[in-house]
């Protein structure tokens, strides 16, 4: 989701301590670059206390312990992290948010493909231009790619793709799927929004497979994932809109199902304020949508910032039985991920927070900023989109493969 980076790199995140807690004495070893956070040491934080009056600039951070860093609420998070987790930066730029969304690891070239975030002082530029809400502004947006082989213990090289015309604004991404990255994109101005096939071999060539709902436009398809049955699932929201690179949603903010061989399209889940990342449990049982209300149009706390849970229907694969999995503390829940043994990983406010299948939280990759997405390129590593910069993760945890490569 755009809006999230932009407000985030405009505003200095600060780390807030809550409690002037010194490390809390952990019942078991503590890993490298690690803190536990006994919940009984902040359940009460009395009458004069300084609350958190902000989710997204003021986070939870009692050890005030400097990022990155694991963050260990419950011990089942040790055996995600592994006895000797490592987190570090492999990239950055500081004057473009190119690490952003739509992360896909294609394991056949070791490589990781992402897109980065628009540049939004080009749209306020042009929105300074043409004083009317406007659309088709030019933005940077530019699909790159690293290869995990050469990535050095501080840096990864980073390349420029050179996408067609067609695929524009790319910001959820999966695979691959068949030998292609399965890619859903914002569209902009007159472009449609839409789910694409991209060659991740030169020269890139992309295939557009569904574009409109019965000839109407979506608004901006923002993440996507692939069932176990082979269906395509996709969010639509209206991020794009409210970032003026799209016109005014014509249709609600929904998940959607295509089928890509007979290409047919349908609505599986509705009543959102923005639904955003999505994933399915390893049976495909459990569709997890994460809506992201509270940072839209306006930041309003008191919005959502939820992830949901679903029972995936064995006939229809409509979403039925939606219940609260998860509320985060800090930000947003934005790209959603699953590993073999259930576990959802989410992209918030201060980094990626962990819950189990119950929706217990287990810890976090506590990077003291928002992140938008992340991706499991192989068994026990992650790397993780940071806006201005890139950060690898291993630990011990391994993500589900693509189930149809
Ligand atoms: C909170 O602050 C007020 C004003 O300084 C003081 O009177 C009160 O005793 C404090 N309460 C606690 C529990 O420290
Ligand atoms: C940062 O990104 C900009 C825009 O792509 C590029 O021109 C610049 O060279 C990059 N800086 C670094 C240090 O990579
Ligand atoms: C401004 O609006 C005009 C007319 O709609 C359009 O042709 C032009 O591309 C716009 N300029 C920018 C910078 O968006
Ligand atoms: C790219 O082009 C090749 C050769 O024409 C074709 O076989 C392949 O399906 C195309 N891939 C995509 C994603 O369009
Ligand atoms: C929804 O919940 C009810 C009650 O637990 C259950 O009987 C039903 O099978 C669930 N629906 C699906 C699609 O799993």
């Amino acid at each position: 989701m755009m809006v999230s980076l932009r407000i985030v790199i405009s505003l200095q995140v600060l780390t807030y301590a809550v409690l002037s807690l010194t490390q809390n004495a952990a019942p078991f070893k503590l890993p490298p670059q690690s803190v536990f956070i006994d919940s009984p040491s902040f359940a009460v934080l009395g009458e004069n206390a300084t609350f958190r009056q902000s989710s997204l600039f003021q986070l939870f951070n009692p050890t005030n312990t400097t990022p990155p860093f694991f963050q260990i609420f419950d011990q089942s998070f040790l055996s995600i992290i592994g006895p000797s987790p490592f987190i570090r930066e492999i990239a950055s730029n500081n004057t473009f948010p190119f690490a952003y969304e739509a992360p896909i690891f294609n394991s056949k070239t070791n490589e990781v493909f992402f897109s980065s975030s628009i540049s939004m002082k080009d749209v306020d530029a042009a929105l300074a231009v043409n004083s009317t809400s406007t659309i088709n502004v030019p933005v940077t947006e530019v699909c790159l790619i690293f290869n995990l082989m050469v990535v050095t213990a501080t840096h990864a090289f980073i390349l420029q793709l050179d996408l067609p015309e067609t695929v524009q604004m790319t910001n959820g991404g999966t695979g691959p799927f068949k030998g292609s990255l399965l890619f859903v994109t914002n569209g902009r101005g007159p472009r449609p929004a839409s789910v694409v096939l991209v060659n991740p071999l030169s020269p890139n060539n992309a295939t557009v497979l569904l574009d409109n709902f019965f000839g109407r436009q979506f608004n901006s398809l923002d993440d996507v994932k692939v069932h176990p049955s082979g269906n395509i699932f996709f969010t639509d929201l209206t991020i794009a809109s409210i970032d003026h690179i799209r016109p005014p949603p014509l249709i609600p903010p929904q998940v959607y199902r295509l089928d890509p061989n007979a290409r047919t399209v349908r609505v599986v889940a509705t009543g959102f304020m923005e639904p955003n990342g999505i994933a399915f449990s390893p049976d495909g049982e459990t569709a997890y949508i994460s809506d992201t209300g509270s940072l839209a149009a306006t930041v309003d706390q008191t919005k959502t910032a939820t992830i949901f849970a679903f029972d995936v229907d064995k006939k229809t694969q409509a979403f039925k039985n939606r219940s609260v999995f998860a509320y985060t503390d800090a930000g947003i829940p934005d790209g959603i991920h699953v590993d073999t043994k259930g576990n959802v990983y989410a992209g918030c406010g201060d980094g990626v927070q962990v819950w189990n299948d119950e929706g217990t939280l287990l810890g976090k990759f506590f990077i003291g900023s928002s992140i938008a997405n992340m991706i499991f390129t192989g068994d026990g590593r992650m790397v993780i989109l940071a806006g201005n910069k890139i950060f690898l993760a291993n630990i011990a945890a391994k993500g589900l493969p693509p189930l149809f490569p």
